[in-house]
Order: structure tokens, then sequence, then C-alpha cells
């Protein structure tokens, strides 16, 4: 058998981990989700899950995955323990259940790409959102999007996405240091911080059930947790890497990026709107685009230049998580079945498009997939993963996280003990929290005794 594949370089897998995490993610829901569940007190929470429980559960997809060195859902059989298939199986269906929304998300932003080109939304930016979000129109560029990425795994120009996404990480940061400054400016953008920055902790505890399972959900899907996407990486890792030290870095930059989006669309917002507007006026999935195109709008022909830009790189950070969603089961498929790589791209691609037009056809169903995502998929996903870390593969994951460290046996030991205490209890109530919120427990009065 052929040697697999390893990264050339450290940075390659940096890059390639950070561009998979950088996303719609970042850029569109976690400022919007911060305007929607409680300002700062999501951001404080979301930061403290990232830390806590991000870090350790993204070391364990890291050891499992080098330790495999094959796709997430094979990893669990190489490893000896078949029956753990079933983690790499549910990760694989919530990455095909978020693509199909994802794709309606990444069709606005073309959308958008060409709204900037002839500043179409200059003159009412939440009309315009409101207009383009639902119907034929969100349906036919949800196609386009989902084309394109079909398109990019089927004939695999990843190679050119590939240089793409290292462009990417820092064109995004540098557009959104300068719509930050820019948003710095503005009379009445320091209301809109202490909204986002200054904590306020008794609103924190009086509020716990409802933001812990948005931000600490939002933490994995930023982070790309629970999609086997991050097993799938770590399998190319060589052995001399340090998981820990690279894990961190990863965990940072991805952080500092929707933080960094926040403090675009947060100040904007608010002194578009005098506060954050309601869902359907442009506070909920509309909010990026109503806010930067606020500020757009005020910049004339400029501003339509730095339109497609922005929405430009915005499409390439969401296309370059898309492609990695829908390869996770194209690799697997052509490499075991020997299935053609067009068919299933296109074949899967048709079908999420489908069940992704519910989305695109109304943003109420949107809603209703993401929350499901959010507070059952993937928390149920990282659960299982967590506990076959931590109280299945122990003392081998211990070993495993210890290579490339240079001794580094204190911290894999506490890591391990981490994963089998504090954070498999956070996932464990996030996951419970979260499927009382969908299904809450009926209101019947206990019987007095
Ligand atoms: N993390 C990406 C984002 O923030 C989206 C994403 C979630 C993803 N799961 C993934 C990307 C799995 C690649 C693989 O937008």
């Amino acid at each position: 058998m052929a040697e697999r594949e390893t990264w050339a370089t450290r940075l390659g897998f940096i890059l390639a981990a950070v561009g998979s995490a950088v996303g719609l993610g970042n850029i569109w829901q976690f400022p919007f989700k911060t305007a929607t569940t409680g300002g700062s007190a999501f951001v404080f929470v979301y930061l403290v899950a990232a830390l806590v429980i991000g870090l350790p559960a993204i070391l364990g997809e890291f050891v499992v995955g080098r330790r495999a060195n094959i796709n997430a859902i094979e990893a669990f059989d190489r490893l000896k323990h078949p029956a753990w298939t079933v983690v790499g199986a549910l990760g694989l269906l919530t990455g095909l259940w978020i693509l199909s929304y994802y794709s309606v998300v990444g069709g606005w932003v073309i959308r958008y790409i060409a709204g900037s080109a002839t500043g179409a939304y200059f003159a009412a930016p939440a009309d315009y959102f409101a207009r383009v979000s639902m119907g034929w129109e969100a349906i036919a560029f949800h196609a386009a999007f989902m084309a394109l990425t079909a398109s990019i795994v089927a004939f695999g120009i990843e190679d050119g996405i590939e240089k793409a996404t290292k462009l990417m990480v820092p064109s995004i940061v540098v557009i959104l240091v300068g719509l930050a400054a820019y948003a710095f400016t503005l009379d009445g953008a320091a209301a809109a911080y202490s909204y986002y920055l200054s904590p306020d902790f008794d609103y924190i505890a009086a509020n716990l059930e409802s933001i812990v399972p948005f931000a600490v959900g939002q933490a994995f899907f930023s982070l790309s947790l629970g999609m086997g996407a991050m097993i799938t990486y770590a399998s190319y890792l060589g052995e001399v890497d340090s998981l820990p030290a690279d894990g961190s870095l990863i965990v940072v930059l991805n952080t500092f990026v929707g933080l960094l989006a926040g403090l675009v669309v947060i100040p904007l917002l608010f002194v578009q709107f005098d506060g954050i507007p309601d869902t359907a006026a442009g506070g909920g999935p509309g909010a990026l685009f109503v806010s930067v195109a606020s500020a757009l709008a005020d910049l004339g022909a400029a501003g339509q230049a730095l339109g497609v830009v922005f929405f430009g790189v915005v499409l390439i950070a969401a296309l370059s998580s898309a492609i990695s969603l829908l390869e996770v089961v194209t690799s697997y498929l052509v490499d075991n079945y020997g299935a053609s790589r067009p068919t299933v791209a296109f074949g899967f691609a048709g079908g999420l498009f489908a069940v992704g037009s519910l989305s695109a056809w109304n943003t109420a169903w949107l809603g209703w997939f993401d929350d499901l995502a959010y507070s059952v998929l993937l928390p149920l996903s990282v659960l299982l993963g967590v506990v076959f870390v931590g109280w299945v593969y122990g003392p081998e994951a211990v070993d495993e996280l210890k290579k490339g460290t240079g001794g580094g046996e204190t911290f894999a030991t506490a890591w391990l003990w981490s994963i089998r205490t504090f954070v498999l209890l956070g996932v464990f109530v996030t996951l419970y929290l979260g499927v009382s919120s969908i299904f809450p427990a009926p209101d019947i009065p206990l019987p007095a005794i």
C-alpha cells in the first residue's frame, strides 16, 4: 500500500483546519446569535465554552484522527472499536444536515456580490434582505452555491481553493478590521460596545439555561466539531506535530475571527437602528447583510467595489467550509465502494438542494434546521466522541496526545481527566438543555403530596 499523504508543513495543516473552521459560522452566525441571545452574556459563555470544552474536544478528534490515520467513518474500526463507528456516522449526518441550509446562506452571499456591484441594496438594506432571502430567488442562488460546491468536490479543483484559502484568512481579517475601525468612528457605537463586550453576570446567571445551548453549540459549529472534519484533517498529520500547540492556535484564530465579525456587525446595527432591531428588520439572520450594507452605502461608489470584495471573500470562506462538509461523504463512498466522484458529489448535492429549498423558501425552516443542529445533533455527536476518547480509549489517547510535544505527560493526563469530567459534564448539560428547549416538558403541575 502506498504511503498515505501527510501535510507538507505544519502551517499547511493549521491553515487548512482554520480554513474549514472559519466560515459562515464565524462571520454570519456568531454576530447574529450574539445580537439575539443576550449580547455580551452570549459572548462570555461562548468564550468559556470554546476554551474549556472546545479545545479539549478538538484535541480528542485530533487524537482519534492521527492515531487511526483514516477517514472518520473507518477510524473507529481501525482503533478496534467498531461499535463506535456510530460517532463517525452521526457526524456525517450532522454535516449533511448543516450543509443543506449552509448553502442557502451561501446563496445569499452570491446574491450580495451581484447586489454590491450595482448598489442594489444601498437604498433600503433591510427591505432588500427581506426580498432576496426567501422565495424563488433564494432557491435559485442556493442552487448556484450547491452547484459550485459539488463541482469543486467532483472535479477536484481543490488546488485552487487551497490557494484561495491561504489568501482568504488574512484578507478576511484585513477587511473586517477595516470595517470595525470604520464602525468605531460612528456616533453611538459606544452603546453597542457595552452591549457586546461588558458581561452582566446577573443576567448570565438568570438566563444560563437559554444561553448555554446556543453558545456552546456555536462553539462546536464554528470549530467544525462533531462532524468528523477534524478527525479527517488530523489523519494526515505526522507524529512530530504537537497537537496541543496546533489545537490552541486553531481555537484562538477561529475565535478571533468571530469576535472581529461581531465588532463590525453589532456597532453597525446599533447605529443604524438605535439598538438591535427585531429579527424581521435585520436583527436575525440578516444582521450581517443589513449592517454591512448600511456601511457600504455610506461609501458610495467605493462601497460598491468594497462590497464585491467583502462578499467575495465571505463566499470563499463559505465555499471552503462547504466543500469540506461534502468531501467527508464523497471521499468515503469513493474510497470504499469505488463510486464515481462526480456521481456521488452531484447526487448528494442534488438531495441536499431539495432539502435546503425548504430553508430557502421560508427562513422559519432555516431557523428550525439550525436549532436542531445546535441543540441536538452537534452536542449529541460531540458527547459520544468525548465518551469514547475519555472512557473507552483513555490511556491510548494520552499516549497519542503526547507525541511530538517532547514529554507532555502531565498535560496529557490532565487533558484526559478534563475530558472524563467537566468536558463530559458540560456537553451533557448542553445536550440536556438543548433537547428540553426543543421539546419542552409539558406544563403539568406536579401532584401535591
Ligand atoms: N465551521 C464552519 C463555519 O464556522 C462550518 C462547519 C461546520 C464546517 N462543520 C464543518 C466546515 C465541518 C467543515 C467541516 O462556518
